[in-house]
């Protein structure tokens, strides 16, 4: 659909909160480009909770009368019933969600909701909103990692002893224990958990009081509404309380690196579900068919998590190139921040929540990936640290061992099978027990660094993963 231009020259018809010093009304394709209640809607509950607040407030330092008070929140209280029951529909008739509420309130109860707004302006109020928004926010993202987070665990424990390649470059690099690959994307998601947490500290802050920017002759008591509402700490700058947009930005940040993490993952299961690779299937609930190709099976939803990446990168080129230019305080475009916390909020926690119940429904294929491995090159690296234990230094070592691969390759022999005496054309240092060294089980388990991959390493960093939990 296609936006045409307005025609009718008519102003807007409700007056706006701020109209008596002008002398002409609005225009109305103005107010329809300006409002934001298409957008800031979402934020009904936790603007009514905030003028609840803040009127609570006013009421306890005599700045309003406890009646009206009490008549003020009443309203609130059946407003909030009114637009969650669809009986009253924000529209863009008022400039945002703020207004739709105030102006319903004075619908209802008269001038008395006008007293709602002393000391307050709709910068600490969109702010208050914002804040109590992300909160909600992180937890529930925080919330579905935690359950991405034990569900790798339970992989983790289930594939400790199943042995699949380990890649770099994208080719078949060492063989390792799926469990091991499992942990990592842990490690990955507790470190996106940390990063929220870490965050949460900064959006639990109240900017309630700071008014438009410079606080309010009024009495006001910041901290008390501050515990109202909930809040762990109070702001210190008026100015700044208004002004700053930090913390949207530094949600979209986490959401990226978690989307990035999502989306690196998703392309593993892609190609490990590809017939290339098929090391791996999902299941058909979590597949799309073609319309045209009878025997296609794709993995769109991670495909579409691998996708939806780039809006969340988006939202945070977004937020950033609005900030950029912004003089102190408060400026319009400052609105505009809301669009891309939405996004990156909705996007990053469905995302995480379908990719979790995605990967619950994925088994590898442990019998296949059992005979890929057992004669696979993967395993060279195996001969030259085993020349290493035989004291060879480990360029040279590395060096024969390039030349056995070499021999391998030409001949088509498996690293298993080429004879002992062929073995010592290349090296007298090697024996009979080089065949054990050649299992992939004992090259994996035989790895004695710390936080390898042998099976007790993948214990351990089990046990220590289940106690971040
Ligand atoms: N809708 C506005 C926003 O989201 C509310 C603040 C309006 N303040 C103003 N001074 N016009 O930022």
């Amino acid at each position: 659909m296609i936006l045409k231009p307005m025609s009718s020259k008519k102003g807007t018809e409700k007056e706006l909160l701020w109209q008596s010093r002008f002398a002409e009304p609005f225009d109305r394709e103005a107010l329809l480009f300006s409002s934001s209640v298409d957008v800031d809607k979402v934020l009904y509950q936790e603007d009514i909770k905030g003028s609840i607040a803040h009127v609570t407030m006013l009421s306890e330092e005599a700045i309003i009368p406890v009646e009206e008070a009490r008549l003020i929140v009443e309203g609130l209280e059946e407003i909030e019933q009114e637009i969650s029951s669809g009986a009253l529909v924000p529209g863009w008739e008022d400039e945002d969600i703020h207004t739709v509420i105030e102006n319903r309130l004075k619908e209802k109860i008269g001038p008395i909701a006008g007293k709602m707004h002393s000391g307050r302006s709709r910068n600490d109020q969109v702010v208050t909103d914002t804040r109590l928004y992300m909160k909600q926010a992180i937890g529930e993202l925080n919330n579905a990692l935690e359950d991405l987070k034990k569900l790798l665990l339970e992989k983790a424990e289930t594939y400790r002893y199943t042995i699949i390649f380990g890649y770099t470059h994208l080719q078949r690099a060492q063989p390792v224990s799926a469990g091991h690959y499992y942990l990592a994307w842990f490690n990955m998601f507790q470190r996106d958990g940390e990063r929220l947490k870490d965050l949460y500290k900064r959006v639990n802050i109240s900017p309630l009081g700071a008014a438009a920017f410079a606080g309010s002759t009024l009495p006001l008591n910041a901290k008390r509404s501050m515990e109202l509402l909930d809040f762990g700490e109070l702001f210190r700058n008026s100015i700044d309380a208004v002004s700053d947009r930090d913390i949207i930005i530094e949600f979209i940040s986490a959401c990226s690196i978690v989307m990035m993490h999502l989306s690196r993952f998703c392309e593993d299961l892609i190609l490990w579900s590809s017939s290339e690779f098929d090391y791996l299937k999902i299941s058909d609930a979590f597949a799309t068919g073609s319309s045209i190709m009878p025997q296609k099976k794709n993995a769109d939803i991670a495909e579409l998590v691998r996708g939806k990446t780039g809006r969340v990168y988006g939202d945070l080129i977004n937020i950033l190139t609005i900030m950029k230019g912004l003089p102190l305080s408060y400026n319009r475009d400052m609105q505009e921040d809301k669009p891309p916390l939405f996004d990156a909020s909705n996007s990053t926690i469905s995302s995480v929540r379908i990719f979790t119940k995605m990967l619950a429904h994925t088994k590898l294929k442990e019998e296949r990936l059992a005979k890929l491995t057992e004669e696979d090159l993967s395993l060279a690296t195996e001969i030259a640290e085993y020349l290493v234990r035989k004291n060879l230094p480990f360029r040279e070592a590395h060096r024969i061992t390039g030349k056995i691969v070499s021999h391998a390759i030409e001949s088509e022999t498996a690293l298993q099978h080429i004879p002992l005496e062929t073995y010592r054309t290349f090296s007298d240092l090697f024996d009979s027990d080089l065949y054990d060294a050649l299992k992939p089980e004992t090259s994996v388990n035989t790895k004695q660094s710390h936080g390898s991959t042998s099976f007790a390493s993948v214990d351990e960093q089990i046990k220590a993963a289940r106690e971040k939990l």
